[in-house]
């Protein structure tokens, strides 16, 4: 027996030597090592044998197979290794697609930067409130028809409202920050209003505010001045039109010069030269005093423009409500 095992070490190692494909070593395997084969043959007849011999006998047909095994993979090894698949160099790659800022946050976060160099620091605030920031706290009474129910989200049962406007946030500035200062506060708002081109029920604005000695109306218009040339790399003019808001007086509305025409008129402002742009004016005194800032020291302005409306005017978007549509075609041009 212990020559048979020799034996089928010996010719299995010689035939190793002169196999050149998978295939035969493949049979050389199952005819040496499997379950029907030279091994198996000599392991089952080892139950036959004296104590004597199954112990000498086991052990070499162990060792002798351990062996074989090893050899076999190691040739099996270097034939996988020559069977990998040959790469075309020449062919063109596969392209990734990677993602990347929505338009949205691409402008904000330009936004703040240039609200930052100009010495503004950047705040958020929370777009479920309750109404006292949302409203009272701006001097917007019970009867004011913007608290209507057509638009304004309201929590059932309870005092909140999904904010309206980033103006909510003004209250907590004034309660938190010392004068002088100047805070810029950007944030999603919501509406509960019909949709169109230009109106959608979420949307974002930033605010404003400024409070210091001596601020005039005078400081808006050369606010925004410099933040809009900046933003769009060239002299943007401003002008005041009269508006309404209950928090500020006098309250007013800014346009700037249109871009695309420089104020010639054309069909994106409507052959007025001038786009709409925000609400803005004088913080109201009242106001002031309900955040706790002393009004016989110190005054201020305040302003609100909708981001998303400026991002539209950047690329030349043509309907709000793209911007929730979902479709991936539109997020992919930017
Ligand atoms: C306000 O929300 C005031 N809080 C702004 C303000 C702040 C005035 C501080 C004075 C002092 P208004 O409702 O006009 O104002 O909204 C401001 C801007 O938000 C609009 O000019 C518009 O660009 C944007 N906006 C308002 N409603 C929508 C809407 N449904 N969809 C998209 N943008 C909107």
């Amino acid at each position: 027996m212990e020559n048979k095992l020799l034996k089928i070490k010996e010719n299995t190692l010689g035939e190793l030597k002169i196999i050149t494909n998978l295939k035969d070593l493949e049979a050389l395997k199952t005819k040496v090592l499997g379950r029907k084969g030279e091994m198996s043959d000599i392991l089952r007849g080892i139950k036959d044998l004296s104590d004597d011999e199954k112990k000498k006998i086991g052990a070499l047909a162990n060792t002798v197979k351990n062996e074989l095994t090893e050899a076999i993979d190691a040739v099996e090894k270097g034939f996988n290794k020559g069977t990998t698949v040959k790469i075309d160099i020449s062919e063109p790659g596969v392209s990734y697609k990677t993602g990347h800022l929505h338009p949205i946050s691409e402008v904000k976060k330009e936004v703040e930067d240039i609200f930052a160099s100009m010495g503004f620091s950047v705040v958020e605030g929370p777009e479920l409130d309750n109404e006292y920031n949302n409203f009272d706290s701006l001097n917007i009474p019970k009867t004011h028809p913007a608290r209507d129910m057509q638009d304004t989200f309201f929590v059932k049962g309870l005092n909140y409202v999904m904010r309206t406007h980033t103006s909510n946030t003004q209250n907590r500035v004034y309660k938190n920050f010392k004068p002088p200062f100047q805070v810029i506060i950007p944030g999603k708002c919501f509406r509960n209003e019909a949709t169109d081109a230009s109106h959608d029920i979420a949307f974002h604005q930033v605010e404003g505010v400024v409070v210091g000695k001596d601020i005039s109306l005078a400081h808006i218009k050369g606010t925004m001045k410099e933040f809009l040339s900046t933003l769009f790399k060239k002299e943007v003019l401003v002008r005041f039109r009269p508006g309404f808001f209950p928090f500020v007086e006098p309250g007013l509305e800014l346009d700037f010069s249109c871009l695309l025409c420089d104020g010639k008129g054309c069909p994106v402002c409507k052959k007025r030269g001038w786009v709409e742009f925000m609400g803005c004016g004088m913080i109201h005194p009242e106001v002031l005093k309900m955040g706790g800032i002393d009004t016989n020291q110190f005054n201020g302005f305040a302003f609100g423009f909708g981001l998303t409306r400026l991002v539209m005017m950047r690329y030349g978007i043509e309907d709000i409500r793209h911007f929730h549509g979902g479709d991936l075609r539109f997020i992919e041009q930017f």
